[in-house]
């Protein structure tokens, strides 16, 4: 008797994709005093990561605004031009400047990754290796 509705996760996945292509498009605005999104430090490049286990992801904290806005972190994970629909670490606190995050044993193995750290807005870590589980 349920007929599956998909209205709502169109809705939402149409909205991400217009975030991320707002993300992407515009290089990262320095203007707007209160966003702030550090810099990645690790991983980076020479990093090799392998899929299904778990690492540590840090960015420099050391000049955060007055007033952060959105003190609340996500990671995703990108490779090549696509980023990954969900977070790999979520509900962190960006003061923090780490966060654990486990990569999924399901990548595709490729020397084209990058870590996405969000805030306000998106910083991009250099690009590094994930390999498979041997
Ligand atoms: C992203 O990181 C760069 C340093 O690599 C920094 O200058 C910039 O302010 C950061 N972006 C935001 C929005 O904080
Ligand atoms: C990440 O994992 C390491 C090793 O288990 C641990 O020492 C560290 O406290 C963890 N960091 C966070 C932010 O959970
Ligand atoms: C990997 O697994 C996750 C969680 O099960 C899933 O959401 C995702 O679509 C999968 N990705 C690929 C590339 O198969």
């Amino acid at each position: 008797m349920f007929s599956f509705n998909a209205q709502p996760l169109v809705f939402v996945f149409l909205t991400f994709l217009t975030f991320f292509s707002l993300v992407s498009a515009s290089p990262i605005s320095v203007t707007q005093r209160d966003v702030w999104t550090p810099a990645v430090i690790t991983p980076t490049t020479g990093t090799t990561w392998t899929a299904g286990k778990t690492y540590t992801v840090t960015w420099d904290t050391s000049s955060p605004p007055a007033q952060i806005t959105n003190p609340n972190g996500q990671i995703y994970l990108r490779q090549g031009d696509a980023t990954q629909s969900s977070p790999i670490a979520q509900g962190f606190a960006l003061s923090a400047g780490e966060a654990n995050v486990t990569v999924p044993a399901n990548v595709t193995a490729g020397d084209d990754w990058r870590v996405v750290l969000f805030g306000d807005s998106g910083n991009w870590s250099n690009v590094f290796t994930i390999v498979l589980a041997a």
